[in-house]
């Protein structure tokens, strides 16, 4: 088992599951200020047709399954284990394994247990020692039915955000100073005003006017926990299976350069990727995420030319860009990589088909080429909650009618499934 070429899907288990109470996201959805389109309320009720998706997945022919474990729901206060959610989890990887589906695990995928937040969250270096904790409870009650753990998912999100508000602030002050200029109306107060009231709603729910969620600006302070977080969780799990395969993941851009933006293209870089190598080379795998690229010029991040064709974030369609990434990562980590995300937010099902056979395309160069690459798990196994974007977004090669939960599975599901034999023969 494994040793075959993994061909699947992912998912995240507060974008699918429905219901994740005790957690942070939930919480911030729930607020009167909230900066959430909508809540994520009963998501696809995953929680309970876990088997019915499954089954759909491994039909189509797919041999992988990547979900994650909601720490909230495990431990939803701090020191007490929930047997029902640990059993819950025990019967999901028990049908993998019985639909012959290999499961891919992720023990921290962006929402965090509410308390965890209360107590200072991802700035709190703490934390790492909480999420050690809760790790070596995952794998002392399912170790056994476990094989590859990514500990955190996209471990820099945290300073790619920090970066991305740099920009937009920066944006907005060039923008104030030009509507005042213009004479236009440009009503700062009501915006700092609106600031002014989810800071004390913030205060009320988690004792800080900012809590340091996983999806916030943590920069090098949270950085610096999270790698901690994972080094220490891998600790905890070696030394109770040192079999078990356990990498993080990260998200990656194909970050290209024009003339004069190599510089900046290098920092970026460096960044999102480079200063993590110290700290994961010695790791089983890396899990690559990839949706796009970037490219940089003298000035910055260059806007998507304008004959791309656009996703609904916005995002080019550019499927080269995984084959980019993976032969950079490869380059300079040297490590086995797991591509545990790539996938585009579409209507149109047939472009999705055609980036699926197009970065697949890529991968097997890259194979061909020696590089050690395990498998390619797409995002994502069903349409889902986008975070504050809500269910407007739709990335599944299943799509899902939330009023029936009935599922619909697209085209692209039986092509993608159809690449397991072509990866594994
Ligand atoms: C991420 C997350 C997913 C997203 C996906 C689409 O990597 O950002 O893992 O939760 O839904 O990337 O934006």
């Amino acid at each position: 088992m494994e040793n075959k070429f993994l061909v699947g899907a992912s998912t995240a288990a507060h974008q699918v599951e429905g219901n994740n109470i005790h957690s942070d996201f939930w919480a911030m959805e729930n607020m009167e200020f909230s900066n959430f389109d909508e809540p994520s309320l009963d998501a696809v009720d995953h929680y309970n047709r876990y088997k019915e998706d499954i089954d759909l997945l491994s039909n189509a022919g797919l041999n992988s399954y990547r979900f994650s474990i909601e720490w909230a729901r495990i431990e939803p206060e701090q020191g007490k284990f929930n047997a029902e959610a640990i059993n819950h989890y025990r019967d999901v990887l028990a049908y993998c394994h019985e639909k012959n589906v290999i499961p891919v695990v992720t023990l921290h995928h962006f929402s965090s247990p509410k308390w965890l937040i209360d107590l200072g969250g991802w700035k709190n270096p703490a934390t790492a020692d909480y999420f050690a904790a809760y790790s070596r409870k995952v794998v002392q009650e399912l170790g056994t039915l476990l094989h590859y753990i990514c500990t955190i998912n996209e471990a820099n999100m945290g300073i790619q955000i920090a970066a991305i508000s740099e920009r937009f602030k920066k944006q907005a002050m060039q923008q104030q100073t030009k509507n005042i200029q213009v004479g236009l109306n440009f009503d700062p107060e009501k915006m700092i005003e609106k600031m002014k009231k989810v800071a004390e709603e913030n205060q009320v729910l988690f004792n800080n006017p900012k809590p340091a969620i996983f999806l916030s600006e943590l920069g090098a302070e949270g950085d610096a926990i999270i790698i901690e977080a994972h080094k220490k969780a891998k600790a905890e799990i070696k030394k109770i299976n040192p079999e078990l395969k356990v990498g993080m993941t990260l998200s990656l851009h194909d970050i290209q350069a024009i003339n004069g933006g190599e510089e900046l293209a290098d920092k970026e870089w460096k960044e999102e990727f480079g200063h993590y190598i110290e700290h994961i080379q010695e790791d089983d795998f890396i899990g690559i995420q990839n949706y796009t690229r970037s490219v940089i010029g003298p000035e910055g991040i260059l806007p998507v030319p304008e004959d791309a064709i656009l996703t609904q974030m916005s995002h080019e369609f550019y499927p080269q860009a995984l084959e980019n990434v993976l032969r950079r990562v490869h380059k300079e980590l040297g490590i086995p990589m797991l591509v545990t995300e790539n996938g585009i937010g579409i209507d149109d099902d047939r472009l999705r088909v055609r980036f699926i056979n197009e970065a697949l395309e890529g991968v097997q160069r890259c194979i061909d080429d020696g590089l050690s690459v395990l498998g390619y798990l797409h995002w994502s196994l069903l349409d889902n909650f986008e975070w504050q974007k809500g269910y407007s977004k739709t990335f599944g090669l299943i799509a899902v009618d939330r009023k029936t939960q009935t599922r619909y599975p697209k085209p692209s599901l039986k092509v993608l499934g159809q690449f397991t034999d072509k990866f594994n023969n």
